[in-house]
C-alpha cells in the first residue's frame, strides 16, 4: 500500500468537512483535483473511503479508521510548522485569524493596521458565525480568533478588547419608529427577522427575550448581518443587531434604531486562542496588536 501525503492531507481535509467543495476551498484546489486525490487514495488502499447517500458524504469503516492517524499526522504537521515560523520571528509566517461575522466589520480594520506594521506576515481571514467559529477552534484550526462569549466547552484564553451592544433596528417607515419612548413589552407580537441557528446576536436576542418574557411575532430567519439588514429595510420586521454592522444605513437614514428601554444588550469582543497553543510571534503580535487597539 503507498500512498502520499498530499493524498492523506487532502482526504483529511475531506473527512474533516465531510464535503469535496469545502475541503477544495479550503486547500485552494478545484472539486475535480480533490476527487482525483481520493480516487488514487482509494486506489491504493483498495477501499472506499467515502459513500454518498443522497446529497450526503459519509465515512466508510475504512475512511473512518484513516481520518483517525490523517487528523494526527495534520496536527503533527501542524505543530511541525508552528516551531519553523517561530524561527521565522513576527514580521514573517503565516496568521490564521478567525472571526464571526459581526466582527468583520471592523476586523479588516484592524488587519489592515496590523499589515502596515508587518507588511510581509501572510493572513488568512475565515469570517463565519459563532458555531462554526466555536468548531474552528476545536479543530485547531486559526491562530487567533475574535468572537463574543468565550466558550465553555474547552480551554482558551480570552481577553475582551471591544463592547458590542446590540440594538432594536426598524426601517423609519415602521409603526414603532415613530414612538420616542418604547418598552420592552412594545415589541411583544411584532415580525422580526433573525439571524440563522448558530449566530451568537440571535443566541443573545432569544435569551434577552425570555428573560423579558416578551415573545415576538412571526420571524423570518436569514444568514448573515446584510441579508437582516435588507429585509428590515423592506419592512419585513424589527431586528436585533450589533450596532457595529449598522453605521451606514443609519447615517442615509435608511434604517433606524428604536428607542427600546433596556437595551442596548451589552456583549463584549474577545480575542481568545486555545489554551495550550504555541502563538507564532506573529500570532503574538496580532494579539498584542488587537489588545493596543482595545476600547474597553
Ligand atoms: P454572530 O456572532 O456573527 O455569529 O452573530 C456574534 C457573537 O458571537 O456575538
Amino acid at each position: 500500500m503507498h500512498f502520499t501525503f498530499r493524498q492523506l492531507q487532502v482526504f483529511e481535509a475531506v473527512a474533516r468537512h465531510l464535503s469535496f467543495t469545502r475541503a477544495a476551498e479550503e486547500l485552494h484546489l478545484t472539486q475535480p483535483a480533490v476527487s482525483m486525490q481520493i480516487k488514487q487514495l482509494e486506489g491504493s488502499v483498495g477501499l472506499p473511503l467515502f459513500e454518498q447517500v443522497g446529497k450526503k458524504v459519509y465515512l466508510t469503516d475504512a475512511g473512518s479508521a484513516l481520518a483517525a492517524h490523517g487528523r494526527r499526522i495534520a496536527d503533527c504537521v501542524r505543530e511541525a510548522r508552528a516551531e519553523l515560523e517561530e524561527l521565522m520571528g513576527a514580521d514573517g509566517g503565516r496568521l490564521r485569524v478567525g472571526v464571526v461575522s459581526t466582527v468583520n466589520y471592523f476586523a479588516t480594520g484592524l488587519l489592515a493596521g496590523f499589515t502596515r506594521a508587518h507588511p510581509e506576515v501572510q493572513i488568512t481571514l475565515d469570517v463565519t458565525n459563532r458555531r462554526d467559529i466555536l468548531q474552528r477552534l476545536e479543530d485547531n484550526e486559526p491562530d487567533i480568533v475574535l468572537m463574543g462569549k468565550p466558550p465553555d466547552g474547552f480551554d482558551v484564553v480570552a481577553e475582551p478588547f471591544r463592547t458590542n451592544p446590540l440594538v432594536p433596528i426598524a426601517a423609519p417607515d415602521h409603526p414603532l419608529a415613530k414612538r420616542r419612548r418604547l418598552a420592552v413589552a412594545d415589541l411583544a407580537g411584532h415580525s422580526f427577522v433573525v439571524r440563522e441557528a448558530g449566530s451568537g446576536t440571535r443566541a443573545a436576542m432569544e435569551r434577552f427575550f425570555a428573560d423579558h418574557d416578551v415573545a415576538p411575532g412571526r420571524t423570518m430567519e436569514l444568514t448573515g448581518n446584510e441579508a437582516i439588514k435588507q429585509a428590515v429595510e423592506a419592512g419585513i420586521g424589527l431586528a436585533v443587531v450589533s450596532r457595529h454592522t449598522i453605521g451606514l444605513e443609519i447615517d442615509a437614514g435608511r434604517l433606524v434604531e428604536l428607542p427600546v428601554k433596556g437595551f442596548p444588550i451589552m456583549r463584549k469582543w474577545y480575542v481568545v486562542h486555545r489554551t495550550g497553543k504555541r502563538l507564532s510571534p506573529c500570532a503574538q503580535a496580532f494579539r498584542a496588536f488587537v489588545l493596543a487597539h482595545a476600547d474597553i
